[in-house]
């Protein structure tokens, strides 16, 4: 497979100058690369697959369905600028970070962003960063977000932003030993917007019905 960029996504030579010079190295056989465009089309039903495995845990909770995943990662394929940093061991998706220009999400966001001094198009919008249990806690996560903000200042963009779903911490289903990113986001740079969230709906593992969930939006100035 060629890795061969349609327009400015993270090269093969920013992956491997990162991997040698940023990182310590990957296991044998873990490799990531940068995906857009048709490259990207033969992928989504396994980034489906991953988004629907990791955000059924806490706290998502997420009980996804491949139909509206197929339709969901459809726009990735429709937008020149968005980017999926797909890690893979041997030939297999294990983990999957994507981002898209900030305008195309500029319907959930627009009361957030009101509240901001900011045009939606100097922002790329990391959609999610999704990773397979057994291979966290190898640096994996670091490299999306070094690719995500090569990804957006090769766009021009001065900003970076995503959403993380509030809970209250005394909900039943969050595990007493969840350690949260949010100490990894902020070591990274990235903090919420005071007052700026979103909301979305999903239908939550063992519910019915779907129900609103507020999600507070993070920024950081690249
Ligand atoms: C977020 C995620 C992609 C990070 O992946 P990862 O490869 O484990 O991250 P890294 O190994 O690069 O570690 C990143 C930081 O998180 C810390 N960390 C490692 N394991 C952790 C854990 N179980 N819980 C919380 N933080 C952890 C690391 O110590 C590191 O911080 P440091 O730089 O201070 O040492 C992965 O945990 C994941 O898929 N989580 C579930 C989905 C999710 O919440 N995604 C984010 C919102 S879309």
């Amino acid at each position: 497979m060629t890795n061969a960029p349609l327009h400015s996504a993270p090269t093969d030579a920013d992956v491997n100058a990162m991997a040698r010079d940023q990182r310590p190295a990957l296991p044998d056989g873990i490799t990531l690369r940068s995906l857009q465009g048709a490259e990207l089309e033969q992928y989504l039903d396994a980034v489906a697959a991953l988004r629907i495995a990791v955000f059924r845990d806490w706290p998502y909770l997420y009980d996804g369905t491949l139909a509206f995943e197929r339709d969901y990662l459809q726009s990735y394929l429709d937008n020149k600028d968005a980017v999926l940093v797909a890690a893979f061991d041997g030939d297999r998706l294990i983990g999957a970070s994507t981002s898209t220009p900030m305008e195309v999400h500029a319907e959930a966001f627009a009361a957030p962003f009101a509240t901001l001094d900011l045009p939606l198009t100097r922002i790329l919008y990391g959609v999610e960063s999704v990773l397979l249990h057994a291979y966290r806690g190898l640096g994996l996560g670091h490299r999306f977000f070094d690719l995500r903000e090569i990804h957006a200042r090769s766009l021009g963009r001065s900003h970076i932003a995503f959403c993380a779903i509030c809970r209250p911490d005394n909900h039943p289903a969050c595990p007493h030993d969840y350690r949260g990113p949010d100490a990894f986001w902020r070591k990274r740079g990235y903090a919420p917007v005071p007052g700026a969230v979103a909301t979305f709906a999903w239908r939550d593992v063992g519910d019915v019905a779907e129900s609103e969930k507020p999600l507070e939006l993070w920024l950081r100035a690249l």
